[in-house]
C-alpha cells in the first residue's frame, strides 16, 4: 500500500516553513481568493502605462546597439540574444551609464552584475558574505520580507536596528554592532533602503546618509542599499544622493531593479560591487566577480532577451529613466496626496488612527489601536472587500504590530475612495469592539 506521505516537511531546509517565506503566499493567497477586493496591498507599478509595443521596439533597439555601436556581426548579434551568455550580463555598460547620468554614481563596468530581479541579487550577496555560523546580518526594521527570506535561504541570522522616523537609528546601529561583536557574531553588512522604504515609506536627510557612512568606515561594515524606489519623490521634490554617490570608501554594495522603472515582467536588477577582493595568493579582483561565480551556480546568466528589452528601454531614453519615468511619478504623487487626503477625512483630528506622510514612493503606513494581523486582513478582504498588508509581515520576531501598510502604486484615485471607505469601516467595526477605556484614561 501506498505510504500516505512521500516527503515529511520537517525534513526540508528550516527556511520553506519560515514564515518569512510563507508570507509572499499568504498574501497572494487571500488575493486570489477574493479577486474582486480593492487591493491597496500589492506594491505592483501602475498598469494603466504599460504598452504593449514598447518591449518588441526595445529589443529592436537593442539589436541595432550591438551591430551599430559595438560593431557585432548579425550572427554575433544572434549569439548574443538568443545563445547562453556572459555571466554578469550584457547590458552592464547601459546600467553603469544610467547610474551615471541619473545617480551621479561611477563605477567601472565591470563591478556589475545584471540579475534576474533585485531577487536575485540579494541572495547572491548574502549568499557570499555568510561564511560561518557566527556570521549575521543586520537590518533595518520594519524590513522588506523578500531579504529576510533570502537570509533564510542562505542561514543567515537577521538583527533589527531601529529604523524610527529618519530611516535609521544610527545610535542603535552602533548598539547592535556592539551587541554581536559581544556575543562573539561577525556583522557582516546592514541592509538599508535610504529612500522611500518599503514598507516604512521613510528616507534618510543627507546628513544622517554621510554620518552612516562614516560610521561604516569606522566599524568595517559593508552597507548593503535596496533602491526600488529612488526615481519617485513625490511632487516637485529634489531627489538625495544614494548611499552609493556618497560612498568614497566602497562601503556600499548596491542593489538595483528595473521592475518599478521599466518593466517588472522583465525580471531584470543587478548589482554593483566594487569592494576589492584579496585572494590567498594575493591577487585582488572585484566582490563582483565572486558574485558572478554564485550566480553561475544559481541562474547561469540573466535571460539576454529580458536584459536586450530593458537595454533598449535605456538607450531609448538616452540611459536616464528620470524623464523615461514623469508620467509614472505624477500619478504615484497624485494617489499618495488622494490617500493622504482620504485619510485625513475618514480619520478627523481626535480618532486614534495615525499615518505617516512619506515623501515619495508607493507606500503609507497606518497605526490603529488593535494588533493588526492576517485573520483580520482575510476579515477585511470576506467581509469588506480591501485587501492591505500588515506590518507584522515586515518584523521577524512574531510580536503583534498595530500597523498595517497600504500601496498607492497600482490604484486610479476612484479606486482609493473605495478601499479607504472599506478600510474605514472594518477600523471602525474594530474600535468598537475594544473594550472601553477605564473613565481615568479619557
Ligand atoms: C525593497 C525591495 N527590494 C527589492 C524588490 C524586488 O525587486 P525585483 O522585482 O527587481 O526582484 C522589491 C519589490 O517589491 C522591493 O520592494
Amino acid at each position: 500500500m501506498d505510504h500516505p506521505v512521500d516527503l515529511d516537511l520537517a525534513t526540508l531546509h528550516p527556511a520553506v516553513d519560515d514564515p518569512a517565506l510563507n508570507s509572499m503566499n499568504f498574501l497572494n493567497e487571500v488575493a486570489g481568493h477574493w479577486p474582486d477586493a480593492v487591493s491597496l496591498a500589492a506594491g505592483r507599478p501602475y498598469e494603466e502605462f504599460f504598452d504593449d509595443d514598447a518591449p518588441g521596439r526595445w529589443l529592436d533597439r537593442f539589436r541595432r546597439h550591438l551591430a551599430d555601436d559595438l560593431g557585432q556581426q548579425p550572427e554575433q548579434v544572434r549569439r548574443t540574444l538568443f545563445q547562453y551568455g556572459r555571466t554578469k550580463g550584457i547590458i552592464h555598460h547601459l546600467i553603469a551609464r544610467n547610474l551615471a547620468v541619473d545617480e551621479d554614481v561611477h563605477v567601472d563596468d565591470e563591478a556589475v552584475v545584471v540579475t534576474v530581479g533585485c531577487q536575485e541579487a540579494m541572495l547572491l550577496v548574502l549568499r557570499a558574505l555568510r561564511a560561518g555560523p557566527s556570521d549575521v546580518l543586520l537590518a533595518v526594521a520594519p524590513t522588506y520580507v523578500g531579504l529576510t527570506g533570502a537570509a533564510r535561504l542562505v542561514d543567515l541570522p537577521v538583527r533589527p536596528v531601529a529604523g524610527g522616523p529618519t530611516g535609521i537609528d544610527l545610535a542603535d546601529l552602533r548598539i547592535q554592532l556592539r551587541r554581536a561583536r559581544g556575543e562573539g557574531l561577525r556583522p557582516r553588512a546592514c541592509y538599508v533602503m535610504p529612500d522611500f522604504a518599503n514598507p516604512s515609506g521613510t528616507s534618510m536627510p543627507v546628513v544622517d546618509r554621510r554620518r552612516l557612512l562614516d560610521l561604516a568606515a569606522e566599524e568595517d561594515l559593508l552597507l548593503i542599499e535596496d533602491n526600488p524606489y529612488g526615481l519617485f519623490p513625490a511632487g516637485d521634490a529634489d531627489r538625495r544622493p544614494t548611499l552609493k554617490a556618497l560612498d568614497t570608501r566602497r562601503r556600499v554594495v548596491y542593489l538595483g531593479s528595473f521592475a518599478k522603472t521599466v518593466l517588472p515582467g522583465a525580471r531584470i536588477g543587478y548589482l554593483v560591487a566594487d569592494q576589492r577582493v584579496a585572494g590567498a595568493d594575493g591577487a585582488v579582483g572585484l566582490f563582483a566577480d565572486q558574485l558572478a561565480k554564485i550566480k553561475s551556480m544559481v541562474t547561469v546568466n540573466t535571460s539576454p532577451l529580458a536584459q536586450a528589452v530593458i537595454g533598449g528601454a535605456l538607450l531609448e531614453h538616452g540611459c536616464s529613466l528620470v524623464a523615461a519615468n514623469r508620467r509614472e511619478r505624477a500619478a504615484y504623487t497624485r494617489n499618495r496626496d488622494h490617500l493622504l487626503a482620504g485619510l485625513r477625512q475618514r480619520f478627523p483630528a481626535g480618532s486614534p488612527v495615525r499615518w505617516n506622510a512619506p515623501a515619495g514612493g508607493f507606500f503609507v503606513v497606518v497605526t490603529v489601536p488593535f494588533p493588526v494581523d492576517d485573520a483580520l486582513l482575510r476579515r477585511s478582504a470576506e467581509r469588506y472587500g480591501v485587501l492591505w498588508t500588515p506590518m507584522a509581515h515586515f518584523y521577524d520576531d512574531g510580536r503583534p504590530v498595530d500597523a498595517l501598510r497600504l500601496s498607492v502604486s497600482a490604484v486610479t484615485p476612484e479606486q482609493i475612495d473605495l478601499g479607504l471607505d472599506r478600510l474605514a469601516a472594518l477600523i471602525t467595526d474594530e474600535l468598537a469592539r475594544l473594550p472601553a477605556a477605564p473613565s481615568g484614561d479619557r
